[in-house]
């Protein structure tokens, strides 16, 4: 019997321990969530909207290669001293920034990477009976409300699962999760059905689960009576399927726009994007850019026109 006390959500947990094989060799030795976007590493915007959506417990499920994280969250004394003493106000602030005092990490770790359900199950005793939230860092999200802010004022009106959806071209259902339901306010979906990687033609419909979910924390139980697929894996999307089948589960098709940042061309979108609007660079990468572009068309015309008079 669960015992849980907030009505909002107060936990959030970070799934780290991925091997991030996409970007290899860079992930060999440092996590894939410390790629920065510009300045700013992709595990603190995470953490960071978490915060703005009243989060104050961080809980990051680790593995190895993931030491950097702990590090980044953690007080760098020498570095702020340094910076201290040479006087560099603003950048001591962006260090200082990076954990609130009233913020709390915690670390779990979980020795084999036996698939997403599995890190959230490992997180289970720091998380207790209290719903939860979780973020995939590399999915990058931008939106003028954050969208776990979104999430979880929806929560406290639904105090039930709720997990993001967004629309994907039919081809690419094969990538991700997909759910179908019907829309019970707008934006809003009471999930009646949700599968892994279903072929296009097999796609339910082609509303895509990304990385952020509110999680029952009677997900733990499903999640526990998971048979291991593929490479022993146990996977969120069939605990939540599990779940569904006991309890209302609701999707959210969010407000903002989201990079996938487990892919390279994901990852270098996003750069892009927040280079172009960076108060430090945007000026000088912005005329960088429009030249490039306008010198790679100028190419790209004139090496069409050399094939076709070939
Ligand atoms: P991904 O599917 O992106 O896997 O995991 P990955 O290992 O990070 O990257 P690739 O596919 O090898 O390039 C989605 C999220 O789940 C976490 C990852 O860290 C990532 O945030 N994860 C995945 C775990 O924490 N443990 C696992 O066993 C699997």
């Amino acid at each position: 019997m669960r015992n849980k006390i907030s009505s909002t959500i107060t936990k959030a947990v970070f799934p780290i321990a991925g091997l991030g094989t996409r970007f290899l060799p860079v992930t060999k030795a440092s996590p894939k969530e410390m790629l920065p976007i510009v300045d700013k590493p992709l595990i603190q915007y995470a953490v960071e909207e978490a915060y703005a959506a009243g989060i104050r417990q961080m809980i990051f499920v680790t593995g190895r290669t993931k030491r950097a994280i702990e590090d980044h969250f953690d007080t760098a004394y020498e570095l702020e001293s340094i910076l201290e003493y040479s006087q560099k106000q603003q950048l001591l602030e962006s260090v200082r920034n990076v954990t609130p005092d009233d913020m709390h990490c915690m670390y779990v770790r979980q020795n084999r990477t036996l698939g997403l359900g599995h890190a959230i199950l490992c997180a289970e005793k720091l998380v207790g009976d209290d719903d939860f939230a979780v973020i995939l860092a590399d999915d990058f999200m931008i939106a003028e409300q954050p969208v776990m802010a979104q999430m979880v004022e929806q929560y406290k009106r639904l105090q039930k699962s709720i997990i993001a959806v967004q629309n994907v071209p039919r081809t690419q259902t094969n990538l991700y999760g997909i759910v179908s339901g019907s829309e019970v306010q707008p934006g809003l979906f009471g999930m009646n059905n949700i599968v892994e990687k279903p072929l296009p033609d097999e796609a339910p419909s082609t509303m895509a689960v990304v990385g952020r979910y509110i999680l029952a924390a009677t997900i733990f139980e499903e999640l526990r009576n998971q048979q291991p697929g593929i490479g022993g894996e146990i996977q969120l999307t069939d605990g939540i399927a599990s779940l569904l089948k006991k309890e209302r589960v609701f999707s959210y098709h969010f407000n903002g726009k989201r990079y996938d940042c487990g892919s390279k061309i994901g990852y270098l979108k996003a750069v892009v994007d927040i280079a172009c609007s960076h108060p430090e660079v945007s000026g000088s990468f912005n005329s960088w850019l429009k030249n490039k572009v306008q010198s790679t068309h100028a190419q790209t015309t004139k090496q069409n026109q050399s094939d076709y008079f070939a």
